[in-house]
């Protein structure tokens, strides 16, 4: 399926590199990213861009190069980061703005200038590195919320690369996201992927509903089209190396801690809790609820012990140093009132650990006990249940984790809610070991199935099948050649027709329908482009027969009104094009208002032959909610009549069913052997007139997306200017 190399790219390395006294240690980097993507990379031919976690200007030249050259052989290119670049990029926007914000936790979240400059320089600093290293058919795939820029960054310097975008914590509500005061800028940041994915649907709906309301780019089923380019929208849950860690339990490294574990625990019960040490994780609640547990159940005491492990994480970042505070004091406390001589209930540790000994303490846990307020997946609860191979142990696990929508067989918490963790702790504990089996044994299988690999396949099978469906529409690209064809053909030719659309294709899109008159160089164009003997041109347009008038009317154009309800010969008076019946719009009118009315934006405008209600304005989403049922509601008046309800950009038009864009221009065809067809459209209106010209003829859609047109061209501006050289030459 791939041709080229994959580029990884992610803030950080999967190795991050400290200093001790005067020695570089090279160590394996902490949290779900670099433990999941570390397997997935392996499967393909790639390299790694990233940070290698140490503040440039604190090493010197030869260290640099020696960190370098040490994480080149394991195919990790660095973008080093200055001091400040860690302060205001990775601590200040990273960390302080975008990790709360996006993990609702709005009070935590820092709105700094300072941040956003540092964020915009990183990022760019990421593009030039990749602009250095990136070869033609390299797949470049962004990971997370450091590098939300990037795709759009790459994208103005590399028009044609494949770009995916992956963002590993939640994507939050509208009404969280809006608070961002650079949230349009993140927007089209993202924007220049080609595709976007996230951990669960959940994420997907709120990405798409801020992209509508902020961005104004609508979807069709997940896909957006910006500019020229197709943005593909959707979920891919990440897995783990599920053979590596059901494999490692019988390694013999691992039995051995696993039984020293054991046997210092003796035969009381072991929860394990394993975090970075973030506020998002939910600990100090977690603990709360382990020692409301054995204040509610005192059978308990001296019988169960809490593994407490927190891993440390973003400790320059006052929020951590002041979580880590609060938990030392809490397990304090709890230890301190609950313990006795022979028992303590909590152990903690506050270290980083390495591969076996995570895999002997998963594998020795009777529950895992993992209640984040909010986590974009969580594989800690995948590979402690990977490691159950015996089929026994309990997972409990929050509803606020991604991961919480395919383990659905764990037992689910709201994390918030202590004495639900508590009831949980004790279902645990007390589970019969078939039923622990069977919950076990079907997660088990999904996650075997699901693993890091097929995700990660999963995902550049799809970015795949993106750039295959942009190439299918930049196929139509009205390139340089057929433009030159065009305008040879048109020098040529003696008798030429021009059918031209007004909204969208002769002006671009704009917020208020009234406002979309002719600039005046479009006003001179139209001029011109009538008045050479040669041309005929005919605006042909959904819009009422006044205001065409009022625009255009000192054109030597002609005019076609509502969809070739009218009709206005150069030089004549409008007439209608055949005798049509008004006398449904009584009815249909006061369900059109109603809807208005309940719909702030909206309104109904009234032609000669059609109503039409106009959303543009109007909340998207609601909008569409609106646009269903209204639809609904007007075909049970319309079924047996000569009626048709029509949707476009953003209307939701009734008419006559006789009267479309298609018989009009019919009748501008039959009207003398032109040896010259240009016409051009934007919307499903046009596309009956896309429908019956002649195979010769130029016509042209404006944007991108399915139609019937022989060509694209981007805009409206592009339109315009092709236009221009015909004027001129
Ligand atoms: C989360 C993020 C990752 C990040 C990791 C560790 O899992 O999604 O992008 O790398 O936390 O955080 P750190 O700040 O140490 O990179």
């Amino acid at each position: 399926m791939m041709i080229g190399r994959l580029l990884i790219v992610s803030n950080r390395l999967p190795v991050s590199v400290v200093k001790r006294v005067n020695d570089l240690h090279f160590q394996p980097s902490a949290g779900g990213l670099a433990t999941g993507l570390s397997s997935c990379g392996e499967a393909h031919q790639s390299q790694w861009i990233g940070w290698p976690g140490i503040a440039a200007d604190k090493i010197s030249q030869p260290e640099k190069r020696q960190i370098s050259n040490t994480l080149k052989k394991q195919n990790c290119r660095c973008v080093f980061l200055s001091a400040k670049d860690i302060q205001d990029f990775y601590r200040g926007f990273c960390n302080k703005t975008i990790w709360p914000l996006f993990h609702y936790f709005p009070l935590y979240t820092v709105y700094e200038d300072r941040y956003w400059q540092a964020y915009k320089r990183v990022n760019e600093a990421f593009r030039d590195a990749i602009v250095k290293v990136v070869e033609p058919d390299d797949y470049i795939w962004i990971h997370d919320y450091h590098l939300m820029l990037l795709p759009e960054l790459l994208r103005s310097k590399l028009p044609k690369a494949q770009i995916g975008f992956f963002l590993h914590i939640p994507f939050p509500s509208f009404e969280m996201f809006r608070l961002l005061p650079w949230r349009k800028e993140i927007l089209k940041g993202l924007l220049g992927s080609d595709l976007i994915g996230f951990h669960t649907y959940d994420y997907v709906r709120h990405f798409l509903s801020s992209a509508a309301r902020i961005a104004a780019a609508e979807h069709s089923m997940g896909t957006l089209v910006t500019g020229n380019r197709v943005v593909k929208v959707d979920a891919f849950p990440m897995g783990i190396d599920y053979d590596r860690y059901a494999g490692a339990v019988e390694d013999p490294k691992v039995k051995k801690i696993r039984t020293t574990t054991r046997k210092k625990v003796g035969d009381r019960k072991t929860v394990i809790s394993i975090d970075r040490l973030d506020y998002t994780k939910g600990i100090i609640q977690r603990l709360e609820a382990f020692d409301l547990f054995l204040s509610q159940n005192p059978e308990y005491n001296g019988k169960v012990t809490l593994i407490l492990v927190a891993v440390p994480s973003r400790t320059g970042v006052e929020d951590y140093k002041e979580l880590r505070k609060q938990l030392e004091w809490l397990v304090g406390r709890v230890n301190g009132e609950r313990g006795t001589i022979g028992w303590v209930p909590v152990w903690y540790l506050y270290c980083f650990l390495p591969f076996e000994k995570l895999i002997a303490l998963y594998s020795a846990a009777d529950v895992a006990l993992v209640t984040p307020l909010r986590d974009g997946m969580n594989l800690i609860a995948k590979e402690f249940v990977a490691t159950k191979t015996d089929g026994k142990g309990v997972l409990i696990l929050s509803e606020m984790a991604g991961a919480a929508s395919e383990l659905g067989e764990a037992i689910i918490v709201n994390a918030n809610n202590k004495q639900e963790i508590v009831d949980a702790i004790k279902e645990a504990l007390e589970m019969p070991i078939e039923e622990q089996t069977e919950r076990n044994r079907l997660m088990q299988s999904r996650l075997a199935r699901y693993t890091v690999t097929r995700w990660g396949n999963d995902f550049l099978e799809t970015l795949s099948d993106v750039k295959k469906t942009q190439e299918k529409l930049s196929v139509r690209k009205l390139t340089k050649p057929n433009r030159a064809k065009l305008v040879s053909e048109y020098n040529k030719s003696k008798k030429r027709l021009f059918l031209l659309d007004y909204d969208g294709t002769l002006v671009g899109f704009v917020g208020q329908p009234e406002k979309a008159g002719p600039d005046k160089k479009l006003g001179s164009l139209l001029k011109a482009l009538a008045s050479k003997p040669k041309n005929e041109v005919v605006i042909i347009s959904g819009r009422g027969k006044e205001i065409l008038n009022h625009w255009l009317g000192d054109t030597d154009a002609s005019l076609i009104a509502e969809h070739g309800a009218w009709i206005k010969e150069k030089g004549s008076d409008w007439q209608v094009i055949e005798p049509l019946l008004n006398d449904w719009k009584d009815t249909i009118r006061p369900i059109l208002e109603l809807y208005s009315d309940r719909t702030p934006g909206s309104c109904v405008e009234e032609k000669d032959f059609s109503l039409v209600w106009h959303y543009r304005r109007a909340d998207s989403e609601l909008a569409s909610l609106r646009l269903q049922e209204l639809r609904d509601a007007v075909l049970n008046f319309t079924e047996n009549l000569d009626i048709g309800v029509f949707e476009g950009s953003k209307i939701l038009e009734i008419k006559n069913i006789g009267v479309s864009k298609g018989h009009a221009a019919e009748r501008w065809l039959a009207k003398s052997k032109w040896d010259f067809i240009l016409a051009a459209g934007d919307d499903y209106t046009d596309e009956d007139m896309f429908s019956i010209l002649p195979e010769t003829a130029y016509s042209v859609k404006v944007g991108y997306g399915i139609s019937k047109a022989r060509f694209n061209v981007e805009s409206a501006c592009e339109l315009r200017l092709l236009l221009e050289e015909l004027v001129k030459t």
